[in-house]
This record gives C-alpha cells, structure tokens and sequence, in this order.
C-alpha cells in the first residue's frame, strides 16, 4: 500500500467522528487543501548526470545524529485511532529510526517512554497558566531522555472543527493525562487539565520555558519572520514552520509558503523545521531545499496506525524515507547537503 492507499482506507477509523477528529481541519479546512497545493505548486529543476549511485539519508538536527530528517510530529489521544495507541506510534518511530515527538496529550507517560530501547525523542509542551507545572513537564521530560522541548504556541484558543461539530466528536474520558498525572498534579483528569493551559502564553512564557529547560528548545507554530527571529533572539534553539496542519486557523498561510519567509528572517542562527502537509519524498525534498533540516509527520503516522497498529506506522515512515531517496536520485543530490535551493522553483 502507498501513502495515498493508507489515506484512503478511511474504513480505518471506528467512525465517522474519529476520521474527521484525526482528517478535519480548522474551518472550511481551506488551509488543509492549501497546505497541500503548495508543496505541489513548487517546480523542481533536477541537476542531470550528477552520479548518485549510491546516497546518503543522514542528517545532523540541533546537534545530533538523524538516520533521515523525516519525523514523528506530537499527536495527542491516540488510542482513538487504534488500541496500539502511542506504544504503536513510539514502537513504529523505533523500527524506522525515526526521531519521535511526545504529545503533552500523549497517552504514555515519561516512564513508559524511559523504557523504550533505541527510542529518540523531544517531548512538545503545551503551557500551562501554572508556572510551576511547566517546569515539572520540563524538568521530568529531560530526566527521562527528551533532547528537546518543543513548545507549541498556536492553540491560544482551539481551532474550530467545522467536522467535529457535525459529528458531534468530543474528546471523552476522564482517563488522567500521563505525564501530567506523573509529575504529581492534584487532578490531572482531561476537563481539568485542558481548563488548566494557558491561553495567554507570550514572549515571557517562551523567556521562562528557556530559562528552566536545559536542553534546546524549539517553538512549533511559527509562521512569520519576524516570530521567528523575535524566538531566537529570546534564546529558541529553532522553530517549527507550522500551522498545526490546518487545524486551528483556517486560511493560516500555508507552510510551504511560510517556510521561506521564516528561513530568510533567521538568516542561519537557529534550526528550521516545517510540518503540515508533508506526504511524500518530494515533499521533504522541497522543504530541505528551501532550507528546512527536517520535517514531522502527522496524519500520516495515525493512518498507518490504524491500519496495522506499530507495523502499519513503520511502514508508513519507511515508504516515505523510500520516496525521499528515490526523490533525491532523480533530483540529482546524493546527500541532503545537496538540496539546495537552486534545484527549485517557487510559483509566481
Ligand atoms: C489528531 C492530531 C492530534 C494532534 N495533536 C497535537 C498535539 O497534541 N500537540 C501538537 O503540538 N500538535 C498536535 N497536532 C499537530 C501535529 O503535531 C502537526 O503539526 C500536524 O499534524 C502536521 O500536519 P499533517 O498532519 O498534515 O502532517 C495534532 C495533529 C493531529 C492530526
């Protein structure tokens, strides 16, 4: 099965509300569709006779070793979507050799992740109003072997969900939020813990998140230049071009295009990664020429969750790292130091 196969076998999902909670977007789902077209919409001018017999995936992303620079963006509730819930996420990740990002709203909590041999991962945080709660996330996830905090800052308010409120999905349970339960909250059930985040975060939060983490931090959300910048300036090891893929503000421009602007504004001072809308080799090709390090993966992983649990997420990361090294053969680059910008073309 392709990539497209694992996103049409929509039969996947017990029903109609966990397709449109996992598939829908903010909206009308505009910059869900847009997202799309603009990587389609950027042209490749591929370098002919350029010997690339023989190629090399690897990459370097804030300082570490990467197998390939395709990876696991945080998704929350995912036992929604299969019974292997994140075990099958995290288990997949392993067997691709991709770098996995733990959801704030994953359903494993840091010890369960502290197990798991040969995982790599950064744990993404959601702010919560209490300061103290954040720095216990910090301090707690890094203990346990995060090699970054992704702090994720484009959920000021939930996006609304044109799909959810026709299927009537809510998220449901009063199951305790992991790590949130680990490190000791009071009630750490979900109706309060998503009362808890704090929908005021700002620059002093990203000053705050800095100052107690000891590891990189990269700010998820980022569409502008100046956002960007204003991030790296305040310390940020990189951001992450995303507009949550399409799911909190409709129209939000698409990342593709996005992309550009922010790699420009940070003139080489920190890491660049993009995600939403990323489905296939030419994709992660395009973003890296356009100066990206890396990529992340949503909706993709939870497909192939759905359809064969840890094997079906594997399969999915490694047909996509296939297609990346196919993409780069025929776009004549045998490392991913060679995808330069020259190689493409940006609509008018
Ligand atoms: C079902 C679902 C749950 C998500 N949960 C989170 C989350 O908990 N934290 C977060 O930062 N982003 C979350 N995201 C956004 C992803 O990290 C990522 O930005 C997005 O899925 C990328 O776009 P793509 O799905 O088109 O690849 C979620 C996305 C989906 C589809």
């Amino acid at each position: 099965m392709d990539i497209e196969g694992f996103a049409t076998a929509f039969a996947i999902f017990e029903s109609e509300g966990v397709e449109g909670y996992v598939n829908g977007g903010a909206g009308q789902g505009l910059t869900v569709v847009r997202n799309r077209e603009a990587w389609d919409a950027i042209e490749v001018r591929p370098r002919s006779l350029a010997g690339v017999g023989s190629r090399d995936l690897t990459t370097t992303v804030l300082g570490k070793p990467e197998n390939h620079p395709i990876m696991v963006a945080p998704v929350g509730f995912q036992g929604y979507v299969h019974a292997d819930s994140e075990h099958g996420l995290v288990e997949g990740a392993v067997a691709a050799g991709a770098r996995y990002c733990h959801s704030t709203f994953g359903a494993s909590g840091f010890a369960e992740l502290e197990q798991v041999e040969g995982l790599r991962w950064w744990f993404q945080l959601y702010c919560f109003a209490d300061a103290g709660l954040n720095r216990s996330l910090i301090e707690r996830a890094i203990e346990a072997g995060a090699d970054a905090i992704v702090m994720t800052v484009d959920l000021a308010a939930l996006g609304h969900r044109d799909r959810d409120a026709h299927t009537g999905f809510t998220l449901r349970g009063n199951r305790p939020v992991a790590c949130v339960a680990e490190v000791g909250l009071a009630d750490p059930r979900l109706a309060p813990v998503w009362a808890s985040l704090d929908h005021d975060i700002s620059w002093a939060t990203l000053e705050q998140t800095v100052a107690t983490s000891t590891v990189p931090v990269l700010v998820k959300g980022v569409l502008r230049g100046d956002d960007a910048s204003t991030a790296i300036d305040l310390g940020a090891g990189g951001v992450i071009v995303s507009n949550h893929g399409g799911r909190q503000l409709d129209t939000a421009i698409p990342t593709a295009r996005a992309l550009v602007d922010v790699v420009e504004a940070m003139g080489g001072r920190g890491e660049v990664l993009v995600d939403s809308g990323i489905r296939s080799g030419n994709d992660v090709a395009k973003a890296l020429g356009l100066g990206a390090s890396a990529v992340l993966v949503g909706r993709p992983v939870l497909w192939g969750l759905g359809v064969g649990g840890h094997v079906g997420v594997a399969q999915v990361l490694d047909l996509l790292v296939q297609d990346f090294d196919r993409s780069m053969a025929l776009m004549g680059a045998s490392s991913v130091g060679q995808l330069t910008r020259d190689l493409f073309v940006l609509p008018k």
